[in-house]
């Protein structure tokens, strides 16, 4: 049949309401109306078992919306246990490694989700030099490869889909490339790590410690047990720089962005910001201005009222603003099992689509060359910016004015001091809202200060955010 006439038929074909996902795949492939597309998936663990669920049991509804059905030809996974429980369906999906199934003539897409950087980068572009589509939610490999990754996509023709490197199951990377894909992007805030959002949620409705938060999360399993990537705030950052790179065509990598992790934020930082009127989230922050892109990821105060502090737990959200589009909020679940299945499975539906109704010939809808490399990253000495300063001084008389004439030297004007406990002679906390300062200034103002005989502690700093 002719590629127009069974796309009629398709339009056409009297679907089935009740979901009968055999009958419908089988009948209308059997039809030559059904688009079969083969993927293999490599890395069976927590995200890779959800795609192989998410394709088994709504493979149906799929091929409903789209015309095409997405069989799993064949799964890969070191670890033998990954594979219990997992239908071979009579032999029709295979256990085969990696490179047997990259080198398996009928499959077009290949899904990997095994995560680290060497060998998944090896498997990506080994697969992408067979022309083979590739998904991949790997963050911590585009946003330090990426350029190696969509150049071989780019020579070799083929897609690499990447939504759930970021946001797990938001659309914030369809939406940057297809919906704002007309707008100058102005700025981009993101809570884009659940853990630390968790984290910072429970210390702020409970008061209790970073230590206990963390330990919470652990047992609810939010946090995994070797939490660093993620309190470090460099998961985080993996995921603004992929933002930087399509939302502003930089050609930059996870290192260029700026990163501070929660660590430091103590229960009285976030008594304190609720008292002022704000919440304290791990904000990762792309904006544009006139010196380059400042790029950063670290603990920002926010107002209390903006829509961002609402989102608690271990939820993401992105916030966009666009010459155009003006501003735009995405907010959905950052990771899991399903919500990252179903960023995964859509991906790969879109792949499917194209291949199954124009073939492999040439198709790559969106330019892979990303960076423009017009935007240079503004350095983080210049950034001007209000803070949150807590010192941990001796109540005596003195103090303040020595810390406040330091500030002066160095141009940072004070905005409000609070001192909420008096204990003469022994640590009390005090706290400095200021003026927007130069960050070069206030590093510097703060290594001074930290110098002074009767400031115990190191001073936290915390950067706030206007919008
Ligand atoms: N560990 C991440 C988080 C999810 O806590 O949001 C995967 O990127």
């Amino acid at each position: 049949m002719a590629h127009g006439a069974w796309c009629m038929a398709l339009l056409t074909y009297p679907l089935p309401r009740a979901p009968c996902p055999m009958h419908l795949t089988k009948c209308l492939s059997a039809k030559g109306i059904m688009k079969k597309v083969n993927i293999g998936l490599i890395g069976l663990g927590t995200v890779g078992r959800g795609v192989y669920d998410a394709i088994t049991c709504n493979g149906d509804l799929i091929a409903r919306r789209t015309g095409v059905s997405v069989a799993i030809r064949g799964v890969c996974d070191e670890d033998k246990k990954a594979l219990k429980g997992i239908d071979l369906q009579g032999g029709a999906v295979k256990v085969c490694t990696a490179d047997e199934l990259i080198k398996d003539r009928h499959i077009d897409i290949i899904v990997e989700l095994i995560g680290g950087v060497d060998s998944a980068k090896e498997i990506i572009l080994s697969a992408l030099r067979k022309k083979k589509h590739v998904v991949t939610a790997n963050k911590a490999l585009l946003s330090g490869h990426w350029k190696e990754i969509f150049g071989a996509a780019s020579e070799n023709g083929v897609f690499v889909n990447f939504e759930a490197s970021v946001g797990g199951a938001i659309p914030v990377i369809r939406t940057l490339r297809e919906s704002f894909v007309a707008d100058r992007i102005d700025t981009i805030y993101g809570i884009l790590n659940g853990t630390t959002n968790f984290i910072l949620s429970m210390m702020a409705m409970t008061g209790c410690s970073f230590d206990e938060a963390l330990k919470i999360a652990q047992e609810k399993g939010i946090a995994e047990a070797d939490p660093g990537l993620d309190i470090s705030g460099k998961d985080s950052a993996h995921k603004l720089a992929i933002l930087a790179l399509l939302g502003f065509g930089m050609d930059v990598f996870c290192n260029d962005v700026y990163t501070e992790g929660i660590t430091h934020i103590g229960p009285q930082d976030m008594r304190n910001a609720a008292r002022l009127g704000y919440s304290i989230k791990l904000l990762a922050i792309a904006k544009d201005t006139p010196d380059g892109v400042q790029l950063r990821v670290h603990p920002t105060l926010i107002m209390a009222s903006h829509l961002l502090s609402g989102v608690r737990g271990a939820d993401n959200a992105i916030f966009v603003k666009g010459d155009l589009m003006g501003e735009s909020l995405l907010f959905g679940k950052g990771a899991g099992r399903k919500p990252t299945a179903s960023s995964i499975a859509g991906d790969i539906v879109e792949i499917a689509r194209h291949v199954a109704f124009f073939g492999n010939n040439n198709p790559v809808p969106y330019n892979l060359n990303y960076a423009s490399g017009e935007k240079s990253v503004s350095p983080m000495e210049e950034l001007f910016i209000s803070y949150y300063l807590r010192f941990s001084v001796i109540d005596k008389p003195g103090v303040l004015a020595g810390i406040s004439s330091i500030l002066a030297k160095y141009n940072i004007s004070i905005a409000s001091v609070s001192q909420e406990e008096r204990k003469a002679g022994e640590t009390v906390p005090v706290v400095i809202l200021n003026h927007s300062a130069k960050e070069g200034d206030m590093r510097k103002a703060i290594a001074e200060i930290d110098e002074l005989e009767y400031v115990t502690d190191k001073t936290v700093v915390i950067r706030m955010e206007e919008f």
